[in-house]
């Protein structure tokens, strides 16, 4: 009775002992009493690292103490089921090494085997080990030592690295087809696997899937194995892993088991996650890469920017001096210049003169048109004197003065910025059959507009300024096509330090007075005589010297005094205004004309005068006709035949006037 309750008693306490140990299910190993060694750890969340982190090491886990796997009554090896789910995810894609096992081991001890290869149970190729062993590996390296079939398998291996059977990861889906679904072990991606071993036929079968696919009615690999004579009574079961030279991780999300039984099912919501599954490859190869790529591409960039600003700075680089400071708000930066003419194109060029060339433009800030005279000159001398002085002219205001608003400095430039004149100058619409004819009206209105501005500038103002260069092509129009002087002062900066023997006597021929030809010293006095010449100019439509006139009329003074003489200076007027003229102010300002250009300077009247004749507040005064032809030939003539000669100021006057003619307006064509 004692023998039979004692039997009975065993009985239970074997029972209860298997039907504790062999049955269970971990989703998560974060409460699980596993036992770990070489590199294997549990995460918080509980996810089962077996290896990661190093190269070179290995990785075991197990329950911590051995199942009985065999029937003691009959010695057979049990059946026993188990699932459970694991990720590999290498550092580097496509580099990866050397996979996942699942064992039933009859020591745990593997310190002798190989950091390396043969996945963390094995220490050679052909050695056997006196461990027991019974492993189902997911190999992701292909030894052919052992001669394994690719690098991406899954095999049954019995106390050997070589395996019994292995076949390509891979699964076939449960649906009508049956289709053949490789399987990537690798891939980061989570996979189910489902081992399974009867008793009753010894076939031991291993079956796998992708996570999200339900356990495949096939299986992908099975053999049959005599279970019994390759296990002891007592087996430790658990996994495996190790790692070569490429750094992988191998997790195993979680693991339920059965001996004599099916074992249950996992529950995938209640898995731990994954380290950034899937990305981490692609992740650390951007750690490495992203900071190479980033300090070549801020070099670049830093390389770039130096360049370009290197090449603006040359590009807008400015003369600027100390003395300049106090014409700060008539200083122009030469890179909005630059921007309102569009870099100076040939667009925007206006004109090509003696002086330089003129271009038209919007200003970037204020969206103002204006003209810009870009002015070459090479010396820095007298220009301190010369921006002084067209600054104070700046400042200027009178309506039939052209509006200086500032210039700037380059290295042998200048740059003048005019208000924008949007009529053109007036000698394109006087001579050569101009696309619009001046009526006398309009021409008279001019006239006594220059006059006032050049009264202004010879007394209307604390200093004398003399213009020095007034000519048709100098008068600008404005668009109620009233007459403004422009170009003010700049003959001046010729004027300046140059070398006494080669005096530039600057101006244009025809406006100069004789005297200037002699002295070269500028004066109220040749600004008159100038003005007596453009006067002429507006009343006969021609130009003071004009070389394709029959040699008589080549001098337009010398024509006009003949006509006056025979008693018909109407006669010389433009052709082009037919009768449309008043006779009274057309005689007035032929009249008018001569006597500003009188050889003798003290014949000439002042501009003061010049007003009040125009205006008709003062009678024009009697002149007397031998004087007159006497000091023309004298001077006149005398002047014409020297230029022929080799009188170095003289031939300097030439081809100054030569380029000079053609001032540029700064007005659009
Ligand atoms: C062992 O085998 C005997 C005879 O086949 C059977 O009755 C018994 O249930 C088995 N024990 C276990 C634990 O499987
Ligand atoms: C390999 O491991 C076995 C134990 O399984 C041991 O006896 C043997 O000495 C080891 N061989 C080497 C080369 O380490
Ligand atoms: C699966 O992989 C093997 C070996 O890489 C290849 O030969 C086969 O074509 C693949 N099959 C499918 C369906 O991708
Ligand atoms: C190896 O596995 C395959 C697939 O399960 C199976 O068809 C084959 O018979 C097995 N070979 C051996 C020797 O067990
Ligand atoms: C399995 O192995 C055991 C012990 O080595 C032996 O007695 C038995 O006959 C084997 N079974 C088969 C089917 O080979």
């Amino acid at each position: 009775m004692f023998q039979k309750n004692m039997f009975f008693f065993l009985i239970l306490i074997l029972t209860t002992a298997s039907a504790k140990d062999a049955d269970f299910s971990y989703n998560g190993f974060g409460a699980a009493k596993l036992r770990l060694d070489g590199i294997a750890d549990i995460a918080p969340n509980g996810l089962l690292r077996l290896t990661g982190t190093r190269q070179q090491a290995k990785g075991h886990a197990f329950l911590p103490t051995p199942l009985r796997f065999k029937n003691s009554t009959t010695g057979k090896a049990l059946s026993f089921s188990t699932s459970f789910i694991f990720a590999i995810i290498p550092k580097y894609q496509d580099l990866f090494g050397h996979g996942i096992a699942f064992v039933l081991a009859q020591s745990v001890d593997l310190s002798y085997a190989l950091p390396s290869q043969f996945l963390g149970l094995f220490n050679s190729s052909n050695s056997y080990s006196s461990n027991q062993i019974v492993a189902i590996e997911f190999d992701t390296n292909m030894n052919p030592d052992v001669d394994d079939i690719d690098n991406n398998h899954v095999g049954i291996d019995a106390n050997s690295p070589k395996s019994i059977n292995s076949s390509h990861a891979a699964y076939f889906t449960n649906d009508n087809e049956g289709r053949f679904e490789n399987l990537s072990l690798a891939s980061g991606k989570p996979i189910q696997a489902w081992i399974e071993y009867s008793h009753l036929d010894g076939l031991l079968s291993v079956t796998l899937a992708p996570i999200d696919v339900a356990k495949p009615g096939v299986p992908r690999l099975s053999s049959y194995v005599n279970l019994s004579s390759l296990i002891s009574d007592y087996m430790y079961v658990g996994f495996s892993s190790s790692v070569g030279t490429f750094t992988t991780s191998h997790y195993i999300l979680g693991w339920s088991f059965k001996l004599n039984g099916r074992a249950q099912a996992l529950d995938l919501s209640r898995l731990p996650s994954l380290p950034r599954t899937g990305s981490k490859s692609r992740l650390e190869s951007w750690k490495i890469g992203l900071p190479i790529i980033l300090a070549i591409l801020l070099l670049l960039i830093i390389v770039i920017g130096i360049t370009l600003l290197v090449n603006s700075r040359i590009k807008f680089r400015e003369v600027f001096e100390d003395w300049e400071l106090e014409y700060g708000p008539q200083r122009f930066c030469f890179k909005d210049l630059f921007l309102a003419t569009k870099g100076f194109r040939d667009q925007h060029l206006l004109g090509a003169g003696g002086f330089g060339k003129v271009y038209s433009g919007v200003l970037p800030n204020t969206g103002i048109q204006v003209a810009v005279k870009q002015v070459s000159h090479e010396s820095r001398q007298g220009m301190r004197e010369f921006i002084a002085e067209i600054v104070s002219i700046g400042r200027l205001r009178h309506r039939n003065l052209v509006q200086l608003l500032g210039y700037c400095r380059r290295k042998g430039e200048l740059l003048l910025v005019y208000e924008f004149m949007p009529n053109g100058s007036l000698d394109q619409h006087l001579f050569n059959q101009p696309k619009l004819m001046l009526s006398w009206g309009q021409r008279f209105q001019i006239i006594k507009g220059v006059a006032s501005a050049l009264y202004y500038l010879h007394e209307g103002w604390e200093k004398v300024v003399v213009h020095r260069d007034i000519k048709a092509s100098n008068i600008l129009l404005d668009d109620q096509m009233n007459g403004r002087l422009g170009d003010f002062g700049l003959a001046r900066l010729y004027d300046h330090g140059t070398d006494p023997h080669t005096t530039h006597v600057v101006g244009t021929l025809g406006y100069l007075a004789p005297e200037l030809a002699k002295t070269g010293k500028a004066t109220t006095s040749t600004d008159v005589f100038a003005f007596g010449g453009f006067l002429l100019e507006v009343a006969c439509g021609r130009r003071p010297i004009e070389t394709r006139a029959s040699e008589q009329e080549i001098v337009l003074v010398d024509k006009v005094l003949e006509c006056w003489k025979a008693g018909t200076i109407v006669e010389v007027r433009d052709p082009n205004l037919g009768n449309e003229y008043i006779a009274e102010e057309m005689e007035m300002v032929l009249k008018l004309g001569l006597l500003c250009s009188h050889p003798d300077s003290s014949s000439r009247p002042p501009m003061r005068l010049v007003m009040r004749i125009l205006e008709r507040d003062a009678p024009l005064p009697e002149m007397t006709g031998d004087g007159w032809q006497a000091e023309i030939s004298a001077i006149g003539k005398e002047g014409f035949d020297d230029i022929g000669m080799s009188d170095s100021s003289l031939l300097n006057m030439l081809a100054c006037s030569a380029s000079t003619t053609e001032s540029a307006p700064l007005t659009g064509r």
